[in-house]
């Protein structure tokens, strides 16, 4: 049976959930998932205030480390958008890796991509639109076909991801067994009532002892970034069921990163 998730409503103060959220400092994460090696986590980004945070630069070597300890060989991530991400979970396991995204992109409001490069952009990725095929539009969206994933494919390791084009609400799940992935990474939509579709169905599919993240949950900044507010406080709405599901659960401070073991 499913579990009756509330549907997310906005927090409005940290208060809510300082006193159940458990934090986990970056250089003691392998105390609490019992790695025997510590993180080489560079100084600059613990100095980085969070609200200046950067996935490439600052999540990043948190993802490789996770990836490279815990080893998935299965991984499941939920938002591909140009597989940055997925090339973490390639490049530091042995992973197969199957990728989620809406094939013609994310918009906004009045239509506008929610991923672009503007025409200043366009000269670094030419290479990549004319063997493609694509020509460049004064606004190119970047998560839809043709750009999904291209980071992964660059590299060469295409043949190691499975990518599925859908709304990850509507993405048929029937053929897999429940336990079939090591590991999750939600980070797509930020809209509640998708994060917690997400978060369902990878607790459906990933088997007990597998890793869990959720990407762009922050509380300390979750009133600065609408993205991170969508996600901090669908999953803060919904604690007590992920706290069933997952344990230990924990945000990684400093990082954008909640991380979870499926119980
Ligand atoms: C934050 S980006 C993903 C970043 C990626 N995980 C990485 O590490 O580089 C979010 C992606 O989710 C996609 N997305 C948004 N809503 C979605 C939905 N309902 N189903 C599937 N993908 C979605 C967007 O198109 C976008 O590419």
């Amino acid at each position: 049976m499913k579990p009756n998730l509330s549907s997310a409503k906005p927090l409005t103060s940290e208060s809510h959930i300082e006193p159940k959220l458990m934090v986990v400092p970056v250089e003691r994460i392998h105390k609490v998932l019992g790695y025997s090696q510590e993180i080489a986590y560079p100084g600059a980004s613990l100095n980085t205030p969070l609200d200046k945070w950067n996935m490439e630069k600052d999540d990043s070597p948190i993802f490789r480390y996770l990836y490279s300890n815990h080893r998935p060989k299965r991984h499941l991530e939920f938002g591909t958008w140009q597989g940055q991400g997925v090339v973490y979970c390639l490049e530091e396991s042995e992973a197969t890796v199957w990728t989620i995204n809406l094939p013609f992109g994310e918009k906004k409001e009045q239509d506008r991509a929610a991923y672009s490069y503007n025409r200043e952009q366009i000269p670094q990725i030419q290479k990549w639109l004319e063997r493609i095929g694509i020509i460049p539009k004064a606004v190119q969206s970047t998560d839809s076909v043709g750009f999904i994933g291209r980071l992964y494919l660059e590299a060469g390791l295409g043949n190691r991801v499975n990518q599925i084009y859908c709304d990850s609400r509507e993405w048929d799940h029937s053929a897999f067994q429940p336990g079939f992935f090591d590991s999750a990474l939600i980070d797509g939509s930020h809209k509640a009532e998708v994060v917690i579709s997400d978060t369902q169905k990878a607790f459906e599919l990933v088997r007990p002892g597998g890793l869990i993240m959720w990407h762009d949950f922050c509380p300390p900044v979750m009133e600065k970034f609408e993205v991170v507010k969508g996600v901090t406080s669908a999953l803060v709405n919904n604690w007590e069921f992920l706290n069933q599901e997952v344990s230990p659960l924990f945000w990684i401070n400093p990082s954008w990163i909640l991380a979870g073991i499926r119980k």
